[in-house]
């Protein structure tokens, strides 16, 4: 047997945003068994207060990692990850990865201004705000909040066509002004084909996918390449609307279908 057959990640997001770290990691390491677990019962996160975030998150993964063997969890989420993260790490004995704004990277590959894409509540924590302080290496950072943006993403996986002129009015802001955007959203790059066609191919969409996955297999010490697991499980809180729109995408990206398992006592 592989030496990682068994290990089975926790990937967790608000709803169906962490599917695009679902894939960079997947892509990497397809021999792992993915279980993936999204809140949609209090979506969108970007709008949630802090506390409660707080709360939900915790007693959602925490409950999963206690009954699903559990290897690593992914809070594949940027508006989770720059607050929840503390308290999970306290908690848990097994690693977590987050994802946060790349705000790094993408200052030093811009040359003009870096556009920052996220949700209202990313782009106002104290967290994406020393990000750009101590990472932004002097360049200006224009930044947009949007959770209509996020719902497009919601509505692409169920099949519906994105509206290139909506999404224009919304990014108007970077227009003309950046040359590299960060997806500061787990939701973006799910429309990222879509985001480039509207900004431009001079402008480059920089997100923190593939590091992520990198940073996965570094921790769980896996070198070898495997073979493709069987299907992966999938859990919401709620009722997900158009369920067998989604389904017909979450099967396609080797899942079966979606599981309601809401959340107790919270
Ligand atoms: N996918 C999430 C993120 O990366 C949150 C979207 C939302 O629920 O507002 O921020």
């Amino acid at each position: 047997m592989e030496q990682s057959a068994n290990k089975n990640i926790l990937i967790f997001d608000s709803g169906v945003g962490g599917l695009s770290v679902y894939q960079e990691i997947k892509a990497l390491l397809p021999q792992l068994s993915y279980t993936y677990i999204f809140d949609n019962q209090a979506y969108p996160y970007g709008e949630l207060e802090q506390a409660t975030l707080i709360q939900r998150v915790d007693a959602m993964v925490s409950s999963f990692v206690d009954s699903h063997h559990i290897d690593l969890v992914v809070i594949a989420c940027n508006t989770a990850s720059t607050i929840v993260l503390p308290t999970l790490r306290a908690k848990l004995s097994i690693p977590v990865v987050g994802v946060v704004p790349a705000i790094k990277p993408a200052s030093s590959l811009a040359s003009k201004a870096v556009g920052l894409i996220a949700t209202p509540a990313t782009v106002t924590r104290e967290y994406t705000q020393d990000l750009i302080r101590d990472f932004s290496n002097n360049k200006s950072v224009e930044m947009i909040g949007s959770t209509r943006l996020v719902d497009m993403a919601e509505e692409k996986l169920r099949g519906q066509a994105i509206s290139l002129q909506e999404l224009a009015a919304i990014l108007d802001p970077l227009q003309s002004k950046v040359d590299v955007a960060v997806l500061g959203c787990t939701h973006f790059p799910l429309i990222k084909e879509e985001i480039q066609r509207v900004l431009g191919e001079e402008v480059l969409l920089v997100d923190s996918g593939n590091a992520i996955a990198r940073r996965v297999k570094e921790l769980l010490g896996i070198n070898a390449e495997g073979s493709k697991r069987g299907a992966h499980q999938i859990y919401c809180s709620a009722p997900p609307w158009q369920e067998s729109a989604l389904n017909t995408t979450l099967i396609q990206l080797g899942f079966s279908p979606v599981q309601c398992r809401p959340l107790q006592g919270v």
